[in-house]
């Protein structure tokens, strides 16, 4: 069944307003039957997927769900403290690429992400999709548009150039390392055959940490998420504290969505967290069908980008 739906994000400012007659209260097809409902005010986040699921629904009978556990149970197993510690030292020397944040998203097209249970679209149109949806919530925040187009570009460590990574080393839901593995993990139970699991150092609440010692001083397990941050603050940007953090910690499920966790954060983190909140609600629900016209709104990305980078980064 095809229903027809509202158009439930349209673009703002001087851009949008030039293709008014392509954006405004248009009907747009979405497959599988499942209706967005429409308001003006505010971001309208949709109950269902793509795949008619709700958001992140682990348990929901679809075809992904078997892949998404199998993904688990082997990011379970392998995220080890000292496979972190390798990962970032590696990745840390940033030799993999020289590209502009633009030339990344192109290059991002071709992966897919076998951990989302969500996500059927092209990378480019989750990257702009949350960033346009965000800008027209927050119009004068630049910067928050700016970290949700780049907050996935990591995933390129996918891609042969920059090894090759499993996915089970690149996407997926994060969790900190060295100390005990929180029940709210997705899928937990797998955890009992990870080697720290054994590890009496790693198995109590604060493990190898000091109570509010603060994020950046805890290894969290390896992916897009950490590298994209490594990128990032290694050339330089300009964006603000908060845009780092949301990058860094986006796949932080356990903590900024199950509330674990929380006893290592700082009070600058507790601070951080608050975007975080915001920015997850556009991550997760502007994975839907309506497309962005990517040349129409790359203008105002790469203005940005020239804002708060430098025109060539290395990866
Ligand atoms: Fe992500
Ligand atoms: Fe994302």
């Amino acid at each position: 069944m095809t229903i027809l739906v509202n158009q439930p994000h349209q673009l703002i400012g001087s851009q949008a307003e030039g293709h008014k007659d392509n954006y405004d209260a248009k009907e747009l097809v979405l497959d599988g039957g499942f209706v967005v409902p429409d308001k003006n005010e505010g971001f309208d986040a949709p109950d269902i997927n793509a795949f008619g699921n709700t958001f992140r629904d682990y348990n929901a009978e679809s075809e992904r769900q078997k892949s998404v556990e199998e993904f688990y149970r082997q990011q379970h197993i392998n995220q080890t403290y000292d496979f972190v510690k390798k990962m970032r030292e590696e990745y840390g020397k940033l030799d993999k690429a020289v590209m502009s944040i633009w030339e990344c998203c192109e290059l991002l097209n071709d992966v897919v992400d076998d951990s989302d249970p969500d996500l059927d679209e092209p990378q480019i149109q989750h990257l702009l999709q949350s960033a346009e949806a965000i800008r027209k919530d927050y119009p004068n925040e630049d910067w928050l548009h700016l970290t949700a187009l780049i907050h996935d570009l990591g995933k390129v460590l996918l891609l042969p150039q920059f090894g090759q990574l499993p996915q089970w080393a690149v996407v997926g839901d994060t969790f900190p390392l060295g100390c005990a593995f929180d029940e709210a993990n997705v899928h937990h139970k797998y955890f009992t055959d990870n080697p720290d699991f054994k590890n009496p150092a790693y198995s109590t609440k604060n493990g190898i940490y000091e109570e509010g010692c603060g994020l950046d001083n805890v290894v969290i397990s390896w992916g897009h998420d950490d590298y994209m941050y490594l990128v990032a603050k290694e050339n330089g940007t300009t964006l603000p504290h908060a845009a780092l953090f949301v990058i860094r910690y986006h796949s932080l499920y356990p903590l900024h969505k199950g509330g674990a966790y929380k006893h290592l954060m700082s009070k600058e983190d507790e601070e951080d967290l608050k975007w975080l909140h915001i920015f997850n609600k556009y991550d997760l629900y502007s994975k839907s069908k309506v497309l962005v016209d990517v040349d129409e709104v790359k203008p105002y990305y790469q203005s940005l980008i020239k804002k708060y980078f430098q025109e060539k980064l290395r990866w």
